[in-house]
């Protein structure tokens, strides 16, 4: 089983973005927290992170034919990216998509999550452990498909 994660703009930034929203750990401690679950849960995994519209479209179409799931967090693209909803919907690759805040209460133009018309479920507002259990639900629904 492959997944590919993908993290959206300023992900790489965790650890000095935000603390207090984002926690203090570094994106190089989520990287490597990913690897260790893709190892426990036998599960092939690859990480993916860019600032660019376009170069997360790119990653998803590769992803056609390569990937069994997708996790990710577009950031600030969920809200505004019709580009990215369609690129998942395009390669028809179950999908979740995680936040690693609660958006729900935060501002109101993170209310609305255009990735998120594609994905299967959505975790937010569990730090990085969202991530891992995206992994887990996408590991359970392809065994089970
Ligand atoms: C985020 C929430 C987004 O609103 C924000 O733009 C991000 C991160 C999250 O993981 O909580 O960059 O996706």
């Amino acid at each position: 089983m492959k997944i590919l994660v993908i993290n959206g703009p300023n992900i790489n930034m965790l650890g000095i973005r935000e603390p207090d929203v984002y926690g203090k750990n570094t994106f190089a401690d989520l990287l490597a927290l990913l690897d260790r679950v893709a190892a426990e849960e036998n599960i092939q995994i690859e990480q993916y992170q860019s600032n660019h519209e376009g170069c997360l479209v790119d990653k998803i179409q590769e992803a056609y034919g390569r990937f069994d799931g997708i996790v990710i967090n577009p950031a600030a693209y969920t809200h505004t990216s019709v580009a990215i909803l369609d690129a998942l919907k395009a390669v028809s690759i179950p999908a979740v998509e995680v936040h690693i805040s609660d958006v729900d209460s935060r501002e109101a133009f993170r209310q609305i999550s255009y990735a998120g018309l594609a994905c299967k479920k959505t975790i937010k507002g569990l730090g990085f452990d969202g991530y891992r259990q995206a992994i887990l639900y996408l590991k359970d629904f392809l065994q089970n498909k």
